[in-house]
């Protein structure tokens, strides 16, 4: 339980998490500082190498060298306090964006929107960035999640050994987006 004083920047979690305590506010953004690109990648490492076993030791690639990483931060008292999403974006072709290594905290999933909120920041700022298609290699057990989100599926495929969709995103759902990112809020508990 939180110490007194902070209480009130704190919500009870509701679904899988029930019985936590989770902040109220989460900064969805661009990664800035670097205590926050190296806690991306300390997530990114713990979902895919650890939880999913993809890679080996450390899931990072070339792509990183010219991808844009955002992060979903929590806040305490309206102050930012560790990395709890991420995602990177980066552009192929010109005007072929892509969306990769999409991961939140296990403790944060179906909270706060935050892999939702991700990837709306993940296509706005593609978008305000020129790009006329953006799409994703998505593991196929989150592809309804992605449908929901107005993303259509081009094709089935296998990756790492998975089944994956490769799919593509209506951007007339996603405004250009050239903010420092938007503020989320977790769902309570009914
Ligand atoms: C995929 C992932 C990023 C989603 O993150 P998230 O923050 O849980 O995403 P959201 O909260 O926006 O929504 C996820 C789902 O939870 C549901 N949800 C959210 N809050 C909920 C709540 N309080 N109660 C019940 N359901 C809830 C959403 O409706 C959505 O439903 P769906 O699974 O049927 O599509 C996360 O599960 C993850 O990191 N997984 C491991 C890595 C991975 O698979 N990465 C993606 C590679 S393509």
């Amino acid at each position: 339980m939180p110490a007194d004083g902070v209480v009130l920047d704190w919500v009870p979690a509701g679904g899988s998490a029930a019985g936590l305590f989770l902040p109220s506010e989460y900064f969805v953004k661009p990664a800035t500082e670097r205590w926050e690109r190296r806690e991306a990648m300390r997530l990114r490492r713990t979902v895919f190498c650890g939880e999913q076993g993809l890679f080996g030791r450390d899931d990072r690639d070339a792509i990183d060298r010219s991808a844009l990483l955002l992060v979903a931060v929590s806040c305490l008292s309206g102050m930012p306090e560790q990395v709890v999403g991420t995602v990177r974006i980066h552009e192929g072709e010109p005007g072929e964006w892509q969306g990769s290594r999409l991961a939140v905290h296990p403790d944060y999933r179906r909270v706060a929107w935050l892999g939702s909120e991700l990837i709306r920041l993940a296509v706005g700022t593609a978008h305000a960035r020129g790009a006329r298609r953006f799409t994703a290699q998505v593991q196929a057990q989150n592809a309804p999640l992605f449908r929901r989100l107005h993303w259509r599926t081009l094709e089935q495929i296998e990756l790492h050994g998975r089944p994956h969709h490769r799919m593509l995103a209506d951007l007339a759902h996603y405004p250009p987006c050239d903010a420092a990112g938007f503020v989320s809020m977790p769902r309570r508990a009914a």
